[in-house]
């Protein structure tokens, strides 16, 4: 009987760790000064915490392995090694030898998209620890972020605490792919993230392999829609004839309060050299639009706001249209303010209420939280990071389709619930 009751209690313990073990779940917090939004993972030996930007059009995870960092389970890649990119380069370095110091290392590309430069770093892999359990051989980047002076570094306009990025884009090197490639792990190549609006309210989460079945989020109804690949780099380095590795969505008008906005519909298509067409990005705090369509959308919506009773009142920058707060009413969704739909493919809309349109600038304004991106930017509409805030996103990279959520706030939830 004993043993029986061993034997059970073993298998509970096998099921368990591996119910725990199939996915990833990683807290995400908000930097209230740069709206930028980062998680922890540990990485090396003895364990080192990282917080690290959520970049999900970001390749690669790279970090700054400083002066005084190192790890005894770190392994430089060298150049001739099969797992290092064609064309990478090679670095070197005399010593003494540690993480962002060893000879005949294959070049990593440090990228921050906020800074107008490149950096170089070393390839290598080193233990990570995430949703306690331990991943080997994760490969990154690193680099040590003291050798570089000047206006340009590495981690200039990230958060305070942040010391990387933490990729998700559409690579063989960002942490979904690199997680379910790996032969211990066996996760589908998706994630799902759910952006907190303020730290206040509790942390948000980042799902590698999936919305977990215990989670309180598996239960949300997710709209499915194709994720487009723009066959044209948007990438700041990359190799002629390279797709984009962001996530493009196929977005064919855009309406405010029900209503269509004017303006050219070819802004929303990508042409032959992959400009215009809409992507998400997680760098960008406010949704940016080409300056044609940022135009109607603020005439409109200003018009349509006016209907409502709301004041108009000065501009505060960046924004084009703020109003008097006093002036706004209150819904479950937010403010209460005209709804802006984006209709995808098919009809289908993924609606943005007050809660992800509006930005409370102080106490008495408050303003469409979207930005001018000028008359030639690269992709004519940049979804970011307030509009994606308390929505459920799931990137599902082996059917290449989004499923989003919408408000959750229309559940009475949030992405801080969990
Ligand atoms: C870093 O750690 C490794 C392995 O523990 C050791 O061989 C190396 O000397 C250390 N490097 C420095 C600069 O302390
Ligand atoms: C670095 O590598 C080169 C070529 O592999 C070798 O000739 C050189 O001695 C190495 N330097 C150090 C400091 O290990």
């Amino acid at each position: 009987m004993a043993s029986f009751a061993t034997l059970f209690s073993l298998l509970t313990i096998a099921i368990l760790s591996f119910s725990c073990s199939s996915q990833f779940i990683l807290p995400i917090e908000k930097d209230p000064l740069t709206n930028l939004f980062y998680t922890s993972v540990g990485i090396g030996t003895p364990q080192h915490n990282f917080n690290l930007v959520i970049d999900i059009g970001g390749p690669t995870i790279w970090y700054d392995c400083n002066k005084n960092y190192n790890s005894s389970t770190y392994n430089p890649i060298s150049c001739d090694s099969k797992l290092c990119p064609k064309f990478s380069g090679c670095t070197g370095c005399s010593g003494p030898f540690k993480p962002g110091c060893s000879n005949n290392t294959c070049a990593a590309n440090i990228i921050n998209p906020l800074v107008n430069a490149i950096f170089v770093g070393d390839t290598g892999n080193d233990v990570l620890f995430i949703s306690h359990s331990k991943v080997s051989n994760l490969l990154s980047g690193c680099t040590e972020s003291e050798v570089f002076t000047g206006e340009d570094v590495p981690l200039k306009n990230l958060p305070k605490t942040s010391k990387g990025i933490l990729g998700l884009a559409r690579t063989k090197l960002s942490l979904p792919k690199q997680l379910s490639s790996s032969s211990s792990h066996k996760l589908p190549n998706k994630f799902a993230l759910c952006l907190p609006s303020s730290n206040k309210k509790g942390l948000g989460s980042l799902f590698i392999g999936g919305i977990p079945q215990q989670s309180s989020f598996f239960k949300f109804q997710l709209t499915k829609i194709p994720l487009v690949i723009n066959p044209f780099s948007t990438a700041p380095i990359f190799t002629k004839g390279d797709a984009s590795y962001e996530y493009f969505i196929d977005v064919k008008s855009i309406k405010v309060g029900g209503e269509i906005l004017n303006f050219k519909s070819s802004l929303l298509s990508i042409d032959n050299k992959g400009n215009g067409g809409t992507k998400i990005s997680t760098m960008k705090s406010f949704s940016v639009l080409h300056s044609s369509i940022y135009s109607t959308l603020v005439r409109d919506f200003v018009k349509k706001a006016s209907d409502k009773k709301i004041k108009k009142v000065a501009l505060v920058a960046p924004f084009g249209a703020c109003f008097d707060f006093s002036t706004i009413g209150r819904t479950n969704t937010g403010l209460d303010v005209p709804t802006i739909d984006l209709v995808l493919q098919g009809g289908v809309e993924w609606t943005i209420y007050g809660g992800n349109s509006m930005v409370l600038v102080n106490k008495k304004v408050a303003s469409l939280g979207f930005v001018d991106g000028g008359k030639k930017p690269t992709t004519s509409v940049v979804i970011g990071g307030h509009q994606l805030e308390d929505n459920l996103l799931e990137f599902d990279l082996v059917s290449s389709k989004l499923g989003f959520s919408s408000s959750l706030l229309l559940h009475n939830a949030r992405c801080s619930n969990s």
